[in-house]
């Protein structure tokens, strides 16, 4: 039987009531499978860790996290007792951009089950990817502040775009809409009429790398009008590419017209397999939730059938799929983010119970 190892790290928030729910189908899903067997380590790093030891993870952290096959993580954040830059540039942010994560790959996707918020839109209609640049762009962390706290104080914050990040991210958006068979149209979010510099090099990356996929459809939109296009024609999109910035905000977005960000899941991929890559949903640490048990898991639990087909599982993964549609489309508990009442647990626990009856 093949082996498989997860680096678990719940974090803050309803990281850790969701990341329960997500491995608990996952140990589901792996009995009826029966072909893979799904080791689980947990790693308490977070917030809380940071005000025990001053520092987000453990000194070795990404070292420890090197080794394992893949890394599923809940949320990280903590407003009002960390900083958010510095618990996000101690954790999540290290992670992504140490193991070149450079896709950061967002399904938008309305479940059949779930009820839509755009009139006259169903599943058929929300059926996007979005594939996010990871590692650099705005987030790159280049910059500074001088003059703290004077009048003439500056803060600079660089966006860093380099020709190999740049086309590597665009090449992986075209030959997954190859993949899709869908629209076979990748639409690059751009805003080249104001950032002259920065992404007018973004756009002829776009064209450039365009050439070598003749069958796809290559459009370039400008964001705030990709913004717009999301709402009042999401089915015209089929794979997106986009900043790290635009990826970010359009996915939050994105969560919207799937119903609930308690359903948005992500995956940040190393393509080349050399490093792990992690699984997380797309919301963070829900303070206003958080310890109530009532958050939706299924983002987690979605993130975590991302993983089994990246793992080469795909059967595995639709199987879970399938038990959450199942569990949505039935009469059985609805999480409150849906207009439920149905807490974290219950949910999970429902799903667990469709994979078995699916699985027969
Ligand atoms: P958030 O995603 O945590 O919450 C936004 C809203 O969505 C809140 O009303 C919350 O209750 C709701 N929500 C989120 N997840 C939900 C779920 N599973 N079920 C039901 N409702 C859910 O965003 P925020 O409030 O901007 O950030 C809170 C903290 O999380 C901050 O510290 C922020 O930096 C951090 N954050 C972390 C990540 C991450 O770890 N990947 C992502 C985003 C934000
Ligand atoms: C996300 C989050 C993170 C990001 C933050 C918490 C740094 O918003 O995963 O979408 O912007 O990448
Ligand atoms: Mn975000």
């Amino acid at each position: 039987m093949d082996k498989v190892s997860v680096a678990v790290i719940p974090g803050d928030g309803i990281g850790p009531e969701v990341t329960r729910e997500a491995i608990k189908v996952l140990r589901a899903a792996s009995e009826v499978h029966g072909g893979v067997a799904l080791g689980f380590t947990e790693y308490p790093w977070g917030c809380e860790y940071y005000l025990r030891n001053g520092r987000m993870m453990d000194e070795r952290g990404l070292d420890v996290l090197r080794d394992y096959d893949a890394i599923l993580l809940g949320a990280v954040g903590a407003p009002g007792l960390v900083p958010d830059h510095v618990s996000l540039w101690g954790l999540l942010l290290p992670i992504r951009k140490s193991f070149d994560q450079y896709v950061n790959l967002r399904p938008i996707k309305l479940l059949r089950g779930v009820p839509g918020r755009l009139i006259g839109k169903g599943p058929e209609d929300i059926d996007f990817v979005v594939i996010r640049e990871n590692t650099e762009g705005e987030y790159s962390g280049v910059g500074g502040r001088v003059h703290v706290g004077t009048p003439f104080e500056v803060a600079i914050q660089s966006n860093v775009f380099t020709r190999q990040g740049t086309e590597r991210v665009m090449r992986y958006a075209f030959e997954l809409a190859r993949k899709r068979q869908k629209a076979r149209r990748v639409v690059s979010v751009t805003k080249s009429n104001a950032c002259n510099y920065s992404m007018v090099f973004w756009d002829e990356v776009f064209h450039a790398v365009a050439k070598d996929y003749p069958d796809i459809e290559a459009v370039q939109v400008h964001v705030d009008a990709a913004a717009m296009y999301v709402i009042t024609r999401p089915e015209w999109f089929d794979v997106v590419v986009a900043t790290n910035l635009f990826g970010d905000i359009l996915t939050d977005e994105g969560a919207a017209i799937q119903g609930s960000i308690g359903l948005a899941a992500g995956a940040n991929l190393n393509p080349e397999r050399k490093y792990p890559s992690m699984f997380e949903p797309i919301h963070g640490s829900a303070p206003d939730i958080a310890g109530k048990g009532i958050a939706n898991p299924v983002a987690t639990i979605w993130a975590a059938t991302m993983m089994l087909d990246f793992l080469g599982y795909e059967d595995m993964g639709a199987l879970v799929i399938s038990a959450v549609e199942r569990t949505l489309l039935e009469d059985g508990p609805k999480p409150v983010d849906l207009g439920g009442a149905a807490g974290t647990a219950e949910v999970g626990d429902a799903i667990c119970e469709s994979l078995y009856r699916l699985a027969g």
